[in-house]
């Protein structure tokens, strides 16, 4: 089939790479000129483990092509996913869809015959009807259908989410481009994956549910870390004995920092400003988000009390500073917030990510990149362990750096703490 994603960024450059290596001819285009000469360079705009070999033996193949020409793309393709971001709306809490109906408006010049038009970013209740109106201005009804086709993988392990999710989700509202979409996602059905037609409306709801969700359980797990600490259990005892439950599941109940990302903070926001909109009151998902909020600064207060509130010149190291492992993602990391109110503090921020140098502490104070972990150790009064990279799983210390002991505050309990402290370390963690 021919495909065209519109929107090459880590939704739309993986789903279109994946889609190509099950032999379908697929364009991705992108706005950005300099992702899409990087691209047809054979590189690689975002960190995503084996994205770079997939893209490289597509492109050679020619089933995958990358152009920053939105109008002939579309002309050329048979379905069109919008895989355009839905960031937050500045001074606000709803989805901005300003990407997505812009591209709707350019789209609509370009229906030189039956086309699917496939909302695969993440809109809010409504926006295929609102696509659909925009489309009907220059378009017959005959010649476009409007599905929301959500996608649910996970940065750090999208190939492998993308090539056997658990279930593909369709909403449409039509025959027609159900059975095609069906199709297309043959093989993938083939693996295993549970194939869900629906409404429109239910599909896109159906992604901001779930993501409304693991948040949920990410915060309660989050919260009763907090009880554990005050009362002597430990955390992971408490993850362990509710997971096996099966109707729990272990999955998104680890303890940790707040959660970030690009999707959980922005889709919380944006289901519960729906929600206000047709005047309903999600309470669960606003206490969710609260918690989530205060989390970051709970953190915050227990480097203050391990330090003896002494933060004035501590040279403190950050491993990792990406929102989880295996991304170079920085959107919503709670390091956004913990790195610039400790240098707002006096402290000396080191920080060792294994993708790099951050922008996004370019303008704070005293906070500086060091590329490997043995530096970023070297004179650190304090360490904390803020993304559980498997880099860091098996450190030693003790090894690695002789003499000074510092702290060390385990973020996500990816260390045994009898282990750490036969080292000669202080050691902290979360909920033990
Ligand atoms: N990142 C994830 O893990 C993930 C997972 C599931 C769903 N989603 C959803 O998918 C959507 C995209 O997310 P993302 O993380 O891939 O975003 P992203 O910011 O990485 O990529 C979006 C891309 O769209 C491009 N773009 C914007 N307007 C355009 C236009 N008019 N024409 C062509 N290109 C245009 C941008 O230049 C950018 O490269 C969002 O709605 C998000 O919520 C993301």
């Amino acid at each position: 089939m021919k495909l065209c994603m519109i929107g090459t960024g880590y939704v739309g450059l993986v789903s279109g790479v994946c889609f190509s290596d099950l032999g379908n001819d697929v364009i991705c285009v992108d706005r950005d000129i300099n992702k899409i000469n990087l691209l047809k360079k054979g590189k690689i705009p975002i960190y995503e483990p084996g994205l770079s070999e997939l893209v490289v033996k597509n492109y050679k193949n020619k089933r995958l092509k990358f152009s920053s020409d939105l109008e002939i793309s579309v002309k050329n393709s048979d379905i069109i996913f919008i895989c355009v971001g839905t960031p937050t709306k500045k001074n606000g809490s709803s989805a901005d869809l300003n990407q997505i109906y812009n591209v709707a408006k350019k789209l609509s010049s370009s229906i030189n015959k039956f086309k699917i038009i496939i909302t695969k970013s993440t809109v809010p209740v409504t926006t295929g009807d609102e696509i659909e109106k925009i489309l009907s201005k220059k378009n017959k009804k005959n010649k476009f259908s409007v599905v929301s086709n959500p996608e649910f993988l996970r940065e750090g392990e999208a190939i492998r989410d993308f090539t056997y999710p658990d279930r593909i989700v369709i909403g449409s509202n039509d025959k027609k481009s159900n059975k095609i979409l069906k199709n297309l996602y043959t093989p993938l059905i083939s693996k295993g994956a549970h194939y869900f037609h629906t409404t429109r409306r239910a599909a896109e709801l159906i992604k901001y549910a779930s993501n409304a969700f693991l948040a949920t359980k990410i915060t309660f797990i989050n919260e009763l870390a907090n009880l554990c600490e005050k009362t002597g259990i430990n955390i992971e005892d408490i993850s362990i004995g509710m997971g096996l439950d099966k109707r729990i599941g272990s999955r998104f109940l680890r303890a940790g920092p707040a959660y970030g990302g690009s999707c959980f903070p922005k889709d919380t926001k944006a289901i519960v400003s729906t929600s206000d909109k047709f005047k309903t009151n999600l309470t669960l998902i606003k206490s969710v988000i609260r918690s989530n909020h205060n989390r970051t600064s709970i953190l915050l207060n227990r480097i203050y009390t391990i330090l003896k509130k002494k933060i004035k010149n501590k040279k403190i190291t950050f491993l990792g500073v990406t929102f989880k492992a295996n991304t170079d993602d920085m959107r919503d990391s709670s390091s956004l917030t913990m790195i610039p109110s400790l240098s707002k503090k006096g402290a000396k921020i080191r920080y060792f990510d294994p993708t790099g140098y951050k922008k996004e502490f370019k303008k704070i104070k005293n906070v500086s990149y060091v590329n490997s972990i043995k530096k970023s150790l070297e004179g650190a009064d304090l360490v904390i362990v803020h993304t559980e990279w498997n880099d860091f799983k098996s450190i030693n210390f003790k090894n690695m750096i002789k003499g000074k002991k510092f702290i060390i505050y385990d973020m996500r309990n990816i260390y045994s703490p009898t282990k750490i402290k036969t080292q000669g370390f202080r050691y902290f963690s979360v909920g033990r």
